[in-house]
C-alpha cells in the first residue's frame, strides 16, 4: 500500500500515496488543534449531561445540575424580595403618618406604590388615576370616603360595597324611582334642585323650590342639608361640580331614580401584602389630594 517517505526535493513528507505521479503530502492536523477538538467533544458530552440539552417532545432533558432559566428568574425574584424585605417590613410596621417624614421610606413607597397602582388599580381608576364615570378621580382633593393616609389605607384594604370583605365600606342610596319612594314629579323637582346646588341652571327653574323640600326630607340625611355630602356614608358632595356619575339633568335623574352602587374589591388579604397596600396608599395620597389627619 503506502509508506511514508520524505520528499527530498521539497522537504515535505508525503503519505506515499501516488496517483498518476501526483503525490499526497502528509500534513496531519496540529496536535494542539486535535487536543482542543477532542476536549470539546468530551466537554460537549459532559455539558449535555449536566445541563438541559436534548430536546424531547414537550421539554428537554433536565440535566443533572437541575439548572433552568426559569429557575434563575425565580431565584432572582426571591433574592430581590429578600433584598427588599427590611424596607418592606419597615413600611408595613411604621405609623402610617410617619412614612412621609422618612425620605428613604417615602421614595421607596412612592415608587413601589406606582407599580402597584399600574397593576391593580389602573383598570378602574385609569393609568393616570383621573378616574372615569363611576370610578372616582384620585388626583383631586374631592373625597367620597376620605383622603387621609388612614382613610385611603382603609378603603384600599377593605374596598367598597363588595361581598368579599365584611369590613368593606358600605352605604346604599335608595332607588327613589324604581322602588316608588318618590313620585316621578318629585324626582323631577329634586333633580332640578340638585342642579342648582353646584350653580347649574336647571331646565325647569320653577320646580326648584319644591325640589328643595323633597331634598330636605329625603336626601339631607345622607348628603347633609346644604348638600356637601357625608364621608361616613360615602355620600358625595353635590355642591362642588365634581361628579362621579354626571351632573347633567339626565344623569342626576338616573341616579335618583335607580340609585348607584359603586363597588371596589378589597385589596387586603390574599391580593396585596400590607407593605404593598401602604405603598399604594402613599402613592395615592401623594397624587395631589392627600389630606393630613387632624
Ligand atoms: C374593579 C374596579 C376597582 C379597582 C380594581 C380599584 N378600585 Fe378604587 N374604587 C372603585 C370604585 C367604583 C370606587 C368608588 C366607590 C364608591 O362609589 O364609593 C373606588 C374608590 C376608591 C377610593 C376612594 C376615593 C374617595 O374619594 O374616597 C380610593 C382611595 C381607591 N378607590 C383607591 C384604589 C386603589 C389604590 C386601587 C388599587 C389598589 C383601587 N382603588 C382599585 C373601583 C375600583
Ligand atoms: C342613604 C343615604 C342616601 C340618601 C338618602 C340619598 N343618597 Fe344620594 N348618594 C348616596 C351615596 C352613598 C351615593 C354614592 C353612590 C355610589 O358612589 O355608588 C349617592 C350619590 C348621589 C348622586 C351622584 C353624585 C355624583 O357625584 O354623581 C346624586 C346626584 C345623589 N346621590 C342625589 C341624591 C338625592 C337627590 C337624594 C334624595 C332624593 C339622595 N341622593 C338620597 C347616599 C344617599
Amino acid at each position: 500500500m503506502s509508506e511514508h517517505k520524505k520528499n527530498d526535493d521539497k522537504d515535505f513528507e508525503t503519505t506515499g500515496h501516488s496517483w498518476d505521479g501526483i503525490e499526497e503530502y502528509n500534513k496531519p492536523l496540529p496536535k494542539w488543534w486535535l487536543m482542543i477538538f477532542y476536549a470539546s467533544i468530551v466537554w460537549g458530552i459532559g455539558y449535555s449531561i449536566a445541563y438541559p440539552a436534548w430536546p424531547g417532545v414537550r421539554t428537554a432533558t433536565a440535566g443533572l445540575l437541575g439548572w433552568s432559566t426559569r429557575g434563575n428568574v425565580e431565584q432572582a425574584i426571591v433574592d430581590h424580595a429578600a433584598g427588599l424585605a427590611p424596607i418592606n417590613d419597615q413600611l408595613a410596621s411604621v405609623d402610617l403618618d410617619a412614612i412621609a417624614g422618612d425620605p428613604e421610606l417615602n421614595t421607596y413607597a412612592q415608587n413601589a406604590g406606582g407599580a402597584v397602582f399600574r397593576t391593580w388599580c389602573a383598570q378602574c381608576h385609569g393609568s393616570g388615576a383621573a378616574g372615569a364615570v363611576g370610578y372616582p378621580n384620585l388626583l383631586d382633593d374631592d373625597w367620597l370616603w376620605g383622603g387621609t393616609m388612614e382613610d385611603i389605607h382603609f378603603t384600599v384594604s377593605h374596598g367598597i360595597r363588595n361581598e368579599q370583605d365584611p369590613d368593606a365600606r358600605y352605604s346604599e342610596m335608595p332607588a327613589f324611582g324604581r322602588d316608588d319612594l318618590l313620585s316621578q314629579e318629585e324626582i323631577e323637582q329634586v333633580t332640578n334642585f340638585v342642579m342648582t346646588l353646584s350653580g347649574e341652571t336647571p331646565p325647569s327653574p320653577d320646580l326648584v323650590a319644591a325640589g328643595a323640600e323633597v331634598f330636605d326630607i329625603n336626601c339631607a340625611s345622607c348628603h347633609t342639608e346644604d348638600g356637601t355630602g357625608d364621608r361616613w356614608q360615602g355620600a358625595p358632595n353635590l355642591t362642588d361640580a365634581i361628579w362621579l356619575y354626571g351632573g347633567d339633568y339626565a344623569s342626576i335623574h338616573e341616579t335618583v331614580h335607580n340609585a348607584r352602587f359603586g363597588v371596589m374589591p378589597p385589596m387586603g388579604g390574599a391580593e396585596l401584602s400590607e407593605a404593598e397596600i401602604r405603598a399604594v396608599t402613599t402613592y395615592v395620597h401623594g397624587l395631589g389630594g392627600g389630606e393630613v389627619a387632624e
